[in-house]
This record gives structure tokens, C-alpha cells and sequence, in this order.
């Protein structure tokens, strides 16, 4: 099977100071691949590189493959093209990704419209409108007509997040990574947004790179287990074996707290 993201021998570093040291992964088409560690690991600056989006004063070596095309060092014009269609992202805080002074059906429309460009069949006007509602209906958001007129700050966390859901999907991406998407959200509306991401990834046919620092939460909604460790993987496996049987301490204690914290709520995944 030809992966769908093939990273091999990615270093991030600012400046002289490595961030992620050497990382390796593959995921392939409808793959779910979770990538765990405590804050500051690296996770999100990984998540970054692969979309070529890292911020200035960071540099990226090695070799991040999406869709067969090398990411690290490629020109702008071709990461648009990839960010356009191989892989969409969604962040922890979804105001991250929305302009708080654009109504959040047009911030929809924008990539909706871009990707039927690209695929031959233009979509505008009326058409548009409909396809944007029928999106936030595939997102469960209530009275998809009403929140298309909204603006982000008219909106719970929870609709933002799928707002931001939503726009990523109008991208149609081959994968989509996940950036602690239920991190900023109560835990009831952590649960309904995982859920709406298991849906759709299973629904769409999507790989899915899901980023997270809680092993309950990740383990919950992924087949393989990557764990970072100030910006080294220390293990990975499937995620039935990386639960049961942990290797490297780190992981052990991350299984443990997991356990521990889950006790009162049951078996943990
Ligand atoms: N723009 C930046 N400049 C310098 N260091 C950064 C930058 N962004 C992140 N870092 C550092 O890189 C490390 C990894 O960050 P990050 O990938 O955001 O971690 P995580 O998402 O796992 O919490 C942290 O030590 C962080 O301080
Ligand atoms: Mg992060």
C-alpha cells in the first residue's frame, strides 16, 4: 500500500536547537494514526511540518512525502496545491483557522468553491450557499442556514470547532491531521466533536493523523499509537499493544495515569 504521508527522518530545529529529532511515520489511505506526547513534544511543530506551514525561524530536514510529493523545501505554489486537496489541518482553538470578521458560511464557501474549480465543476451562487449548508449538516451543526450567517464570536466553542471541521472537509483532503481538536472544549463537547470526527473519517474514507497529549482521548479514536518525548519517538504500535503492553517508561507512565484517571469510568479504549 503506498502511504499517503511518509515522513522519514524529519528534524525541526530553531536555530541550533533540535525540536523533533529524527522522526519517522507512515500513514497510509484510511489509516488512523495517533501521535501522543505531554506538552511541548513536538507534536504540533510536526503537525505543521507536514503541511509546510512551520513559522519563520524554523526549519524542517528530512523527508515529509504527502501524496508522493516532497513537502520539505517545496515551493509555495505546490504546498498551496497539497494544503488544497492531499491534507487539511484542525487546530485546538478553532478561532485559529476562522477571520472573526467574516461570516462563517462565506469562510466555508471560500475553499468549497476553490476545490470544485480544481475538480471541473464550478460552484457559486445559490449552489454554493446549498453546498455550504449541506457541509454544516454533515457536521451537525443546528439550523445550518442560521450559523452560515454568523459570525465566529456568535458561536459556542463546540459549532466553532465543527465550523473549522467543516472547512477542512470542504477541502476533500486525503487526510486530516487533527491537532487536539477537543483540547479547548468542555468534556461532553469533547466527546459529541470525537465522535463527529470518527463519523466522518470513517464516512469520507479519510487517513487520519489525530494529535493529542490525553492517551484516553487519542487511543480512543486511532489503530496506531506514535509516542513523542521531547521530540523523540520513543515507541509505536498498534494501539491495542501499545495500551497492553507499554515498552519505553515514558509510555508506561503515560498508560498508568491513563489507567489511573479512567479507573472510576472503565476500561481504558
Ligand atoms: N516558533 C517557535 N520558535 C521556537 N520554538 C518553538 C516555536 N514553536 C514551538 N517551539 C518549541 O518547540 C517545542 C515543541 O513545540 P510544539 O510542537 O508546539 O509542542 P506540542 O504541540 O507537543 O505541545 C516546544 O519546546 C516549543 O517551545
Ligand atoms: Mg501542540
Amino acid at each position: 500500500m503506498t502511504p499517503l504521508l511518509s515522513i522519514t527522518g524529519l528534524t525541526i530545529r530553531s536555530g541550533d536547537t533540535p525540536l523533533v529529532q529524527d522522526l519517522s511515520l507512515g500513514v497510509g489511505p484510511r489509516e488512523r494514526v495517533g501521535l501522543i506526547g505531554e506538552s511541548g513534544s513536538g507534536k504540533s511543530l510536526t503537525a505543521l511540518a507536514i503541511a509546510g506551514l512551520l513559522p519563520a525561524g524554523i526549519r524542517a530536514e528530512g523527508s515529509v512525502r504527502l501524496a508522493g510529493e516532497e513537502v520539505v523545501g517545496a515551493p509555495d505554489r505546490r504546498l498551496d496545491a497539497l494544503r488544497g486537496s492531499a491534507v487539511a489541518l484542525v487546530f485546538q482553538e478553532p478561532l485559529t483557522a476562522l477571520d472573526p470578521l467574516m461570516r462563517v458560511g462565506r469562510q466555508v464557501a471560500l475553499p468549497l468553491a476553490r476545490r470544485s474549480r480544481r475538480d471541473g465543476a464550478l460552484l457559486r451562487g445559490h449552489a454554493l450557499d446549498r453546498a455550504v449548508e449541506e457541509l454544516f449538516a454533515e457536521v451537525a451543526l443546528p439550523e445550518p442556514g442560521r450559523i452560515a450567517r454568523a459570525y465566529p464570536h456568535e458561536l459556542s466553542g463546540g459549532q466553532r470547532q465543527r465550523v473549522a471541521i467543516a472547512m477542512a472537509l470542504a477541502c476533500r483532503p486525503d487526510l486530516l491531521i487533527a491537532d487536539e481538536p477537543t483540547t479547548a472544549l468542555d468534556v461532553t463537547t469533547q466527546g459529541e466533536v470525537l465522535a463527529l470526527l470518527d463519523r466522518l473519517v470513517a464516512e469520507r474514507g479519510m487517513a487520519l493523523l489525530f494529535i493529542g497529549h490525553d492517551l484516553a482521548v487519542v487511543a480512543q479514536a486511532v489503530d496506531r499509537l506514535v509516542v513523542l518525548q521531547r521530540g523523540i519517538a520513543v515507541e509505536a504500535g498498534p494501539t491495542a499493544e501499545v495500551l497492553g503492553a507499554p515498552r519505553h517508561p515514558y509510555t508506561q507512565s503515560l498508560v498508568a495515569a491513563a489507567r489511573r484517571f479512567d479507573a472510576a469510568l472503565g476500561p481504558l479504549a
